[in-house]
């Protein structure tokens, strides 16, 4: 009897530190999986601006027009997520890698909102059955796989901006199909190629805002006009109706597009979510940097950077050592943040889409590496579609 009940109890202690043991396990697994809710958007007092980049340190406006009709926190656990999300849009092939690298990013930082990639529909076209797929298409198709199914992007073919045209021109689509998008309710777009530091900041944004038609990112502190760096939009028929005609009427870049159709200062992003840190930061800045700039503050506070150095070709591009090295930040800490970076996207072009940086001859004109910047290359397509129209 006593032997028995001393089997009893050892077997009752064995069952109970495995029960315990399981569902500490449970606990770190289930953590792990979860999504991260999104922190809710900071107090309504005045908030001190931040200091990074002195341009941006201006003093804040007030608390923009979030909903506040239900507390923020309950709002975030029961919040349709599956209307929120983050957009790529790809209009060639060359597009396509730092697009879903980008949303790779955001499932890598538990973002709860859906991933989203436009694509021209044309890349879906049948394929002849003697006619062997060039190697392009096949990373391309690859690449879209990849997204689908390992960074649980949903695919989205995209028809050509202005009925009729030729699907297999860049120029032909346009960021005004975000419009299309109507079953979200909101949507993030960030102008690629660059690498997400942080999405939480980006979450409560999507999760808080009031829909807007348009929400842009300035295109300087003055906000006088719009960027296409980063667009929270609203995604309406209606919209997307009036987008299309003024686009088919006159063929003009995006941005054009944007600035015409949507007024600057109601138009942009509101001026106290800058306080949120650097939600949008160019690498060329860090050039800028004064002393005392430094590293961890900097990645803490950022958001998300848009790899965009004039000079350079893009951060895809293997640019010889001499030529970088003369246009680093002179700031060490500066230099560091900016070497790292680029880094970054090496490694996660790599590991997100197999791919090594791209060869890169030095052009002979200097105005070439310039005009990336200004939308150059969007410009030289319309006038490509120009030339193809009259013929
Ligand atoms: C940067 O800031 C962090 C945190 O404030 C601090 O621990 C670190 O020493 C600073 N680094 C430098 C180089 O000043």
């Amino acid at each position: 009897m006593f032997s028995a009940a001393i089997v009893f109890l050892f077997t009752m202690a064995l069952f109970l530190s495995g029960y315990v043991l399981q569902q500490r396990y449970v606990h770190t697994l289930q953590a792990a999986i979860k999504p991260r809710l999104p922190k809710p958007l900071p107090a309504a007092k005045p908030i001190q601006p931040p200091t990074l980049d002195v341009k941006w340190a201006r003093p804040m406006g007030s608390r923009p027009d979030v909903d506040e009709s239900v507390d923020q926190l309950i709002a975030g656990e029961t919040l349709d997520w599956s209307r929120l999300g983050y957009v790529q849009v790809v209009k060639e092939f060359a597009e396509l890698c730092s697009a879903v690298m980008l949303l790779a990013d955001v499932q890598k930082l538990k973002s709860p909102a859906k991933r989203i990639l436009m694509f021209p529909r044309v890349w879906l076209k049948e394929r002849k059955d003697d006619e062997e797929y060039d190697s392009q298409m096949s990373t391309t198709m690859r690449l879209l796989r990849t997204a689908a199914r390992r960074h649980g992007v949903t695919l989205h073919p995209m028809e050509t901006i202005v009925d009729g045209a030729d699907g297999s021109l860049p120029s032909s689509y346009s960021l005004a199909s975000l419009y299309s998008l109507t079953n979200y309710e909101r949507i993030v777009y960030l102008q690629g190629p660059g690498v997400l530091l942080d999405a939480s900041a980006l979450d409560s944004l999507l999760a808080f805002s009031k829909s807007e038609p348009m929400a842009a990112f300035p295109a300087t502190p003055e906000r006088t006009d719009l960027s296409t760096s980063l667009l929270m939009v609203h995604p309406s028929h209606e919209s997307f109706q009036q987008l299309k005609a003024s686009r088919s009427s006159k063929p003009v870049t995006d941005l054009d597009l944007f600035r015409q159709a949507f007024a600057a200062p109601q138009s942009l992003i509101s001026e106290w979510s800058l306080s949120m840190g650097n939600v949008v930061y160019e690498s060329r800045h860090l050039r800028d940097a004064v002393d005392g700039f430094n590293l961890t503050v900097f990645e803490g506070a950022t958001t998300y950077v848009r790899l965009s150095d004039p000079e350079l070709p893009g951060p895809e591009y293997d640019v010889p050592y001499n030529d970088r090295a003369r246009l680093r930040p002179k700031d060490e800490q500066a230099r560091e943040a900016w070497e790292k970076l680029y880094e970054r996207f090496r490694q996660r072009r790599m590991e997100v889409c197999g791919l090594d940086l791209e060869y890169w001859e030095k052009p002979q004109l200097q105005a070439d590496g310039a005009d990336r910047a200004d939308n150059g290359q969007e410009a030289a397509d319309d006038v490509h579609e120009d030339t193809a129209a009259e013929l």
